[in-house]
């Protein structure tokens, strides 16, 4: 059968997202074909539609978008964990997520609870996991620990900082605009600092008293990682998660021996790769959004082949939430 899809025939800026057409065979051994009802509009896809994951990313031409909720339409031979007509979401099982239907391994869906509504997963599962590993596996945050989190108020900054202050954490959280920060304030971060006018180093060592964070989460990358090294304290590391900004810049490596430092640049993909980890962080997640622990906000949903648009605003950095696309 053909569906609609949007896909990159080259790298560049918003306009390169294509809305087309593109077929879908029926599922083989282990498949599902799961119909796409919200799809998660996520940086990483801005990061594979510029090119800047070179060696790591893809080549064009591909179709984009690595998470995705849906219904079960049809299931292959030997698939027993799902049926036609079940709600399902997907995350980091490859590129290929903007399109109306796919086709996808079974063993990498997790089913929907009654719960929780299809917009709210399609916006924050992604995110949800990132934080799982981020906050409880990574570097396990302690009630009273003083912790950094850049851009506070995108997709993935504003369910860490209600995470973080879940686990009796201190939130220092930098963002973009003064709005943003009454906006972080008011999810519980208890410093918000405007990084784009203030210090965001001078801050914490003000905040800290002089004593520095034991963990920074940078997801902003080039601008600020150098100066996320100067906010740890002794022992602390430096989280780099992501490259909104763009790639950290190599460094002398004898530049962390001071204070006996740690950085990391992990992938959300290797936390998940064991379907009993998929499963553990998706049902802690799912657990915390139907508790109204968490929530995020959609700042916008619009139909699939306005892609471009949805890009757009994302990277425009004037959102405090998530952008969906709708099939
Ligand atoms: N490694 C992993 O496992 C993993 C998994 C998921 C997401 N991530 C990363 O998490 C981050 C957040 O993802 P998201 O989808 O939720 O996006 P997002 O946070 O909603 O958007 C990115 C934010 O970065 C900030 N920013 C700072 N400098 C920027 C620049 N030069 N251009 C654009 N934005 C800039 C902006 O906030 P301000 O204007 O307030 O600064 C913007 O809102 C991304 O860096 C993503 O790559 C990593």
């Amino acid at each position: 059968m053909k569906t609609n899809c949007v896909r990159i025939t080259r790298f560049g800026g918003p306009e390169v997202l294509e809305p087309g057409q593109m077929d879908v065979a029926e599922p083989g051994q282990g498949e599902v074909l799961v119909r796409h009802t919200g799809i998660g509009v996520n940086f990483v896809d801005v990061y594979h539609r510029i090119g800047q994951l070179h060696g790591d990313g893809p080549v064009p031409p591909f179709v984009p978008g690595v998470q995705a909720n849906g219904i079960v339409e049809a299931v292959g031979a030997g698939v027993d964990t799902v049926s036609p007509g079940d709600r399902v979401t997907h995350a980091n099982v490859g590129l290929g997520s903007y399109v109306h239907h796919r086709l996808l391994p079974a063993d990498r869906l997790i089913r929907i609870p009654d719960a929780l509504d299809d917009d709210l997963v399609a916006a924050s599962y992604l995110r949800g996991l990132t934080c799982h590993y981020l906050l409880k596996r990574l570097y396990v945050v302690k009630p009273g620990d003083v912790v950094l989190i850049h851009a506070a108020a995108g997709g993935v900054g504003q369910l860490m900082v209600q995470w973080a202050k879940r686990l009796g954490a201190v939130v220092i959280g930098t963002v973009g605009t003064d709005a943003k920060a009454e906006f972080v304030r008011g999810l519980g971060c208890d410093h918000p600092v405007v990084y784009t006018r203030e210090n965001f180093v001078d801050r914490v060592k003000e905040i800290t008293a002089g004593e520095g964070v034991p963990v920074v989460y940078d997801s902003v990358g080039a601008d600020t990682f150098m100066g996320s090294l100067d906010c740890l304290r002794p022992m602390g590391i430096a989280i780099n998660y992501g490259t909104a900004s763009g790639q950290v810049a190599p460094f002398p490596l004898q530049r962390l021996h001071s204070k006996s430092l740690s950085v990391c640049r992990p992938t959300l993909r290797t936390w998940i790769a064991s379907r009993s980890d998929l499963e553990k962080s998706s049902t802690e997640f799912f657990q915390l959004l139907a508790d109204g622990a968490l929530r995020i906000d959609i700042a916008a949903k619009l139909p699939l082949r306005d892609a471009a648009k949805a890009h757009e605003m994302l990277e425009g950095r004037t959102l405090s939430g998530a952008v969906l696309l709708a099939p």
